[in-house]
């Protein structure tokens, strides 16, 4: 079965209540809820995280080497800064999709780079919580 770990990044765990214009009404349990039954169809052996701390995510991400097939990782505000989550992806060679939910290419500018999809396989971004769900079988795929 392959394993497959979702990390979600700082703020995340405000889904619901949070933007509701941008984000939508969807809590990060819900899409947790969904993105569970959609592993089950697929056949995969999911791990769904969230961190508000830039730090645990590398740390999970270092931890999932040799133990996860892909990585699934939506970084919030990371996604236009950190560099040092970038390299622990690159460091660890497991195969990564970004997701977001809204499109942050029609956001404020300073969204539209991410510094973490140049070591993704891809990115998902503008379909709210569904995007894990394209992103849970862009995963079986791979
Ligand atoms: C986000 C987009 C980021 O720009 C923002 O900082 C977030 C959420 C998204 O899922 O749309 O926290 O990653």
């Amino acid at each position: 079965m392959k394993k497959v770990l979702i990390v979600n990044g700082p703020n995340l765990n405000l889904l619901g209540t949070r933007e509701k214009d941008v984000y939508g009404t969807e809590t990060l349990e819900d899409i947790a809820k969904r993105v569970s039954i959609e592993a089950e169809k697929l056949r995969l052996d999911i791990r769904f995280i969230q961190t508000n701390h830039e730090g645990e995510i590398i740390d999970k991400i270092h931890e999932a080497k040799g133990k996860f097939d892909v990585l699934i990782i939506n970084p919030g505000a990371y996604t236009h800064y950190s560099i040092a989550i970038r390299d622990a992806i690159k460091a660890v060679e497991i195969a990564a999709i970004e997701v977001h939910l809204s499109n942050i290419y029609s956001r404020e500018e300073f969204r539209h780079q991410s510094v973490i999809a140049p070591v993704c396989k891809g990115q998902i971004c503008g379909f709210g919580g569904y995007g894990y769900i394209l992103a849970l079988n862009a995963a079986a795929n791979l």
